[in-house]
């Protein structure tokens, strides 16, 4: 597909939700694609098939209704294995999201690896689901948990990643590679080779940057890696932590119950095959297969085509913003380091009063904390509005929304 302003409009055809209308008839525009996005009808449908004609529990039967659930469900976890490029599908396990992945490493990796005094790394522009749950491990170990900071431009500060690597005591070091609110796309190669000369594993929070660009892990060099399917066009409830296989075979498993044993015996167990050791229960089948529904779409489209696509309409929308009286973006504009997530306040208005008049024309978007407020503590500020792009969008939505601004600058008198 070639990456135009046209082909992409195309692609709203595929969006069912994109045809309806809000608010006294106004054209739906989505810009809350960071928080999650719209299905595809080759999603939906592929759910729809399932539940229709397929539906089974996996890995358990030899009928034939469980024999095609269970190839399905594992031609899906071949289809995500090779669109981050992973080489080895035992290291690919399949988690609610992101949340639940970065929480199973804290437990099953975390747990025996932490110790009193040592220390885990962060950055001030991480999601709450990056913070808290290392918050939980280094309160329990009495550990330490130490950020890296970020300049006024929105770029983390490496020198206090070197600080807290010369100390020896650092176990992890684990960040978001695109920030969830500046869009900031964080540095990896230089992170990942500083922790690897000091022999420190690393954590990437993919979340933000696997729907938008091309992510390669055989090359990347990170130890632990998660995303989530919902906001690359799949379900919610669904998304993968990748972790390498050696590191993987120290790790205790998350949860206990069906399917993630080989054998029980009253006193004891044993575990099954990576990857099923850590996927107990019966998993979200459906939406595992709704999940490679959306990597067949997006690997038609081609990522380099998603980045180009965005990028264009983030520097569109960049320029025209500062046009709008009285509105401050935050983070970087240099459009090469930053992804399609853009936050901005007016003045004194309060970003609730923003989104409120933007909702009243149809556009959707995120006000708030959105779920990181170390980074609002940083920025100095309660909450910010954001909005934010994916595949479908395109420049007459950065109008509307820009049109909307220009409303809330004249209703505040700005
Ligand atoms: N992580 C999602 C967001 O940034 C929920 O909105």
């Amino acid at each position: 597909m070639q990456s135009t302003d046209d082909s992409f409009e195309n692609l709203r055809n595929d969006f069912p939700i994109l045809k309806r209308t809000v608010r006294d008839n106004k054209r739906l525009v989505y810009l809350d694609n960071a928080s999650t996005t719209q299905k595809p009808n080759q999603v939906i449908d592929a759910i729809t098939d399932y539940y229709r004609n397929h539906n089974a529990n996996i890995h358990r039967a030899v009928y034939a209704l469980a024999e095609e659930s269970t190839e399905a469900y594992e031609a899906a976890r071949d289809k995500i294995a090779k669109f981050v490029n992973i080489k080895n599908r035992q290291e690919l396990i399949f988690v609610r999201g992101t949340t639940e992945a970065i929480n199973l490493v804290a437990y099953a990796w975390g747990r025996p690896h932490i110790n009193e005094g040592d220390i885990i790394v962060t950055t001030e522009y991480e999601h709450h689901s990056n913070i808290v749950p290392w918050q939980l491990l280094t309160q329990e170990k009495h550990a330490k948990l130490e950020y890296i900071g970020m300049d006024d431009d929105g770029q983390l500060i490496l020198d206090d990643l070197d600080k807290y690597l010369a100390t020896g005591k650092v176990k992890l070091v684990t960040f978001s590679l695109m920030s969830n609110v500046l869009g900031t796309i964080t540095d990896a190669e230089k992170i990942i080779a500083k922790c690897k000369a000091a022999g420190v594993p690393t954590l990437i929070d993919g979340a933000q940057a696997v729907p938008h660009m091309t992510v390669d892990l055989d090359t990347l060099g990170c130890d632990f890696f998660a995303f989530s399917g919902h906001k690359m066009l799949a379900p919610t409830g669904i998304g993968v932590l990748w972790v390498r296989k050696s590191v993987l075979q120290t790790m205790n498993p998350f949860h206990g119950g069906g399917d993630m044993i080989r054998e029980v015996h009253k006193y004891e167990t044993t575990w099954n095959d990576l990857p099923y050791k850590f996927e107990a229960g019966t998993p979200s089948i459906a939406d595992v297969i709704g999940f490679g529904a959306a990597i067949d779409y997006l690997t038609k489209i081609g990522m380099d085509n998603v980045r180009q696509h965005e990028i264009e309409l983030t520097k569109y929308a960049i320029d025209e913003f500062s046009k709008v009286p009285g509105l401050q973006i935050y983070g970087t504009k240099d459009i090469t380091k930053r992804g399609g997530v853009i936050s901005f306040n007016f003045a004194d208005v309060h970003p609730h009063d923003v989104a409120q008049i933007i909702d009243g024309e149809g556009i959707a978007l995120r006000s708030g904390h959105h779920c990181a407020q170390v980074l609002m503590e940083r920025l100095n500020v309660a909450a910010t509005s954001r909005a934010s792009f994916y595949i479908y969008n395109t420049k007459a939505d950065v109008d509307a929304l820009i049109n909307s601004l220009n409303i809330v600058a004249k209703v505040f008198k700005l």
